[in-house]
């Protein structure tokens, strides 16, 4: 009998500087008005430590929900574009500081996409029989990548990690289908040059990333991806829009969840919104929402639900999901990352004056 893949815990881990508007509007030509009313970003959260510690801690508490030891784990997906270290991966670091051994440990970088690529092909090899419970982890830090001086990047990013443990299921619940895609052409649209090894191996590394980014042709190609793929799984779900429950879009841009539910015709009441308090977590952004629906009472045994994404590739997906019996978590763990600063301007910055210094332009001020 073929089982069923079914969530049964969830977590996440924010870390605790906070980088506010103002923050930002003090070494940018830029204003809070202005970020809030065209992102519909607030502030975001800065990490002081890796994301293999973010994942970790999203994982304990999503482990915890589910009720698990992480020793009955077969597989760990950590969905990252900027684990700690390319070798070993940044799955292997979180079985570790599980403290456990023996489990598949597998990152997927598919960028803002990756937790949907990754929830995909674990759901897969559950339904499959090829495995019976799995964590599956999105997390990133891109403000490491960020440019501190383009007014345009550097407002909408944050750090964050959340989490999901996935169970087989002999119940007619659990994950329903999925539609992944990428269009290679948008390459040179979003990305991070000279990070990997096409940058020569004895090459000075010029210190700051070149960072491409052409955010209105993103914005477009975002709406049309996301649009594209869920209705290709409600298609495939034999479902109405009146039939969803709960949506959850990547929070890249408050603007790009408006236009593309708006298109979708769903009622705001059915959308699931959280980028003013995190900003763009790439592959973090859909699980602590879900994590935080979950938190928020918006999700009812059996409801359906569709989750979808976009990131640099430029990659795209959306997958069904018809929630389980349980809304609430069986235990909650205490962990919590090691103590670190509150005030993200100050942890962050050296970054910010080195990124200003190589760029040839005047510190500003606020920095000295
Ligand atoms: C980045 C983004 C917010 C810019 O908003 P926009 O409405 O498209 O703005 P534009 O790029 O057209 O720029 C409009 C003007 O605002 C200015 N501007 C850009 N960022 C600004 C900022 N932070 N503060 C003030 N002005 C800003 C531009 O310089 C431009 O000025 P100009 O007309 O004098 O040249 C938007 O394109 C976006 O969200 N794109 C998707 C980005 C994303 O999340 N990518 C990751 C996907 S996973």
């Amino acid at each position: 009998m073929t089982q069923n893949a079914v969530i049964t815990g969830w977590g996440k881990c924010l870390p605790p500087a906070i980088l506010t508007n103002e923050h930002l509007a003090s070494f940018l030509d830029t204003s809070g008005d202005w970020i809030t009313s065209r992102t519909g970003i607030e502030e975001r959260r800065i990490t002081h430590k890796n994301i293999s510690d973010l994942s970790a801690v999203a994982g304990k508490h999503a482990l915890a929900a589910a009720g698990l030891e992480a020793s009955e784990l077969d597989a760990i997906y950590v969905a990252t574009s900027s684990g700690d270290t390319l070798i070993p991966n940044t799955a292997a670091r979180v079985q570790n500081k599980l403290g456990i051994r023996g489990c598949a440990a597998v990152d997927v970088n598919a960028a803002c996409s990756g937790f949907i690529y990754a929830l995909t092909q674990v759901a897969a090899q559950i339904k499959a029989g090829m495995m019976e419970k799995a964590l599956v982890i999105g997390a990133d830090r891109l403000t490491y990548y960020v440019d501190w001086t383009k007014r345009n990047v550097a407002i909408l990013f944050g750090d964050g990690a959340g989490a999901v443990v996935v169970e087989a299921t002999d119940d007619n619940a659990g994950f329903q289908f999925s539609h992944l895609g990428c269009d290679s052409d948008g390459l040179g649209i979003l990305g991070v040059d000279k990070m990997g090894t096409n940058v020569p191996r004895y090459h000075d590394h010029p210190g700051a990333f070149e960072v491409p980014f052409e955010g209105q042709e993103i914005y477009m190609n975002a709406i049309a991806e996301m649009k594209r793929s869920s209705l290709e799984v409600m298609k495939k779900s034999g479902w109405h829009k009146d039939d969803i429950d709960l949506f959850i879009a990547h929070q890249a841009n408050i603007r790009i969840v408006d236009a593309l539910t708006k298109h979708l015709k769903l009622p705001a009441d059915k959308v699931f919104i959280n980028i003013e308090k995190y900003g763009n977590m790439s592959a973090a952004t859909v699980p602590v929402a879900l994590c935080e629906a979950l938190e928020a009472g918006r999700v009812n045994a059996g409801d359906n639900i569709i989750l979808t994404a976009f990131g640099a590739g430029l990659t795209y997906g959306a997958c069904s999901l018809k929630w389980g019996s349980r809304t609430t978590p069986v235990a909650i763990s205490s962990a919590e990352l090691a103590p670190g600063p509150t005030d993200a301007l100050s942890l962050l910055k050296e970054d910010i004056k080195r990124s200003y210094q190589e760029r040839h332009q005047p510190i500003p001020d606020a920095l000295k």
